[in-house]
């Protein structure tokens, strides 16, 4: 068996972990809201229309920000026409995915089910199509008490509180082509600078999260941030970025080694903040919100490579059939193996807590999302549920640094241990939480935990995600094909942990 060991002492830390880390995204896209968190005539909606089944698992999950109400979605949208009478509102052809929005749902209808739900929303505005009085005006509507026009609309239209919304997106990917509205670097800048000014000047408490880049084979990934940033530093309070892993032809060994690409992907992002915060002499810092992250497998369409992703449009990743209303598209199916490379992904999140604050998991229900739904039926969770769940429900308190010795594996990215651990420490509980791949696919790992400072642990608790059959699925069917499983605590006393060949595992010390 090979030996790997995971040292920590209790002086050094990495940062706390934000509650934000286990935040999610709903966008007018596909079935995420109609059929997804909203379906009137459903046996399991309440009053306003939300299934109640979604929402429980939605709490269950303890998810803290949702955000809304996209994605490529809201730089073609017009929050004006999800308001007010639902018989007058408009249907709209929706740009970015080919659907048809009957509008039914809209930002009161949002807020009130984030209400319901126990989460708290952020919102994107549209700095595509959209203009900057827009973006001030649904600030208006959103947050002002009352006595002016759209905050007395928002009170006629059956919310006489403000919803005091915190955290706001200026725009989304805006470096993109696919974004309708898309933008240089520059004329970005510009148009979020004022669209900024406008928004703080009516709700100076706000929060604001400005576009980064998101995709690195575009040319402008980087310089991007950096034009952006000398100008918009000090107005905004995080930078935005995406991350999506594609399992296509890069075989088995170089998806799992995801988790290190995220890594390099978030530590550019910092690198960038960091730039400019030295080369302008900037006091304050400012946090990264990687408001998506996913396994996203394109798996309505069929590729062979990463590569043929370039140049398509947001029509041809998918196979909607041509302006329907909620299309059944981006459906992932998700494996047990693509479960495992989330978790890994989780594992990169924790130990880069110092310099991200928020994340979002994208999306939440139906498309690429850990929960699927039944159009007037039941629900299931995916493969990917179980480690986002685990990560919302155990990692919370201070990353901690550790020392891993351990033999390597080869990918695309180098050399990398065999073992990736994230290694917590949880003051309430005082217990050491330890979340780690093992990458290799041959073998067990007898993984040796080391810890100074911590006092006497022993192992309570250990949960692993593993199996013989990587390609297995959950299905309304058969719903626990992909779930953790509690493993036998043999010894307590004993810190040499046998970790399952190409597993992702929590173990838990007190
Ligand atoms: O989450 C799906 C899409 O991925 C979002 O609409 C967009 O922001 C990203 O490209």
């Amino acid at each position: 068996m090979k030996k790997a060991t995971c040292f920590s002492d209790k002086h050094y830390q990495i940062g706390k972990i934000d509650d934000k880390l286990y935040s999610s995204f709903t966008e007018h896209l596909g079935r995420c809201i109609y059929t997804g968190i909203y379906e009137p005539g459903h046996p399991d909606a309440d009053e306003d229309g939300y299934r109640k089944d979604v929402m429980e698992l939605v709490k269950e999950l303890k998810v803290p920000v949702i955000r809304y109400p996209g994605g490529n979605f809201v730089s073609c949208y017009d929050w004006h026409d999800g308001i007010g009478p639902r018989e007058k509102r408009p249907r709209r052809m929706d740009y970015a995915w080919a659907s048809i929005e009957t509008n039914e749902f809209g930002i009161d209808e949002f807020c009130r089910w984030a209400k319901k739900a126990g989460v708290e929303p952020m919102l994107a505005v549209n700095l595509g199509t959209g203009n900057i009085k827009d973006a001030g005006d649904l600030v208006e509507y959103c947050n002002h008490p009352g006595g002016t026009y759209w905050s007395d609309l928002r009170a006629k239209n059956g919310s006489p509180e403000p919803y005091n919304i915190k955290y706001w997106c200026l725009g989304n990917e805006m470096e993109g082509s696919w974004q309708a509205g898309h933008l240089s670097a520059e004329d970005y800048t510009k148009k979020a600078l004022e669209a900024a000014k406008i928004m703080k000047w009516v709700d100076p408490s706000i929060k604001l999260v400005a576009c980064g880049s998101s995709y690195e084979m575009l040319p402008t990934y980087m310089d991007w941030d950096r034009i952006m940033l000398t100008e918009l530093y000090n107005q905004v309070d995080y930078l935005s970025t995406h991350n999506y892993t594609m399992n296509a032809g890069q075989g088995i060994t170089n998806f799992l080694a995801a988790y290190k690409q995220l890594d390099n992907h978030i530590k550019n992002s910092a690198r960038v903040i960091e730039y400019v915060k030295a080369k302008n002499h900037f006091n304050k810092d400012i946090k990264i919100c990687l408001d998506e992250w996913n396994v996203w497998n394109f798996q309505d369409i069929k590729l062979d490579s990463l590569d043929e992703l370039q140049g398509l449009t947001t029509f041809e990743m998918t196979s909607a059939g041509k302006w329907e209303i909620a299309p059944p598209i981006l459906q992932e199916k998700y494996s047990l193996l693509d479960a495992i490379v989330v978790g890994g992904l989780g594992i990169t999140l924790l130990n880069n807590a110092d310099v991200v604050e928020i994340a979002c998991l994208a999306q939440l229900v139906n498309v690429i999302a850990p929960i699927t739904t039944i159009k007037n039926g039941g629900l299931f969770k995916q493969a990917i549920y179980h480690p986002f769940h685990m990560l919302s429900r155990y990692g919370h308190g201070i990353t901690m640094k550790t020392i891993v010795d351990a033999p390597v594996y080869h990918c695309d990215l180098g050399d990398l241990p065999i073992v990736e651990p994230a290694l917590i420490y949880n003051q309430e509980s005082d217990e050491v939480r330890i979340f780690v791949l093992n990458c290799d696919r041959e073998e067990e790992v007898e993984f040796a935990v080391s810890l100074q400072g911590y006092g006497n642990k022993k192992v309570k608790k250990h949960l692993v995600l593993d199996g013989n059959d990587y390609e297995i699925r959950n299905s309304y069917e058969n719903q626990n094909h992909v779930v953790m499983k509690e493993l036998e605590i043999k010894d307590e006393n004993n810190l040499q942990i046998v970790l399952p060949k190409m597993s992702w595992n929590v173990i838990i010390l007190s």
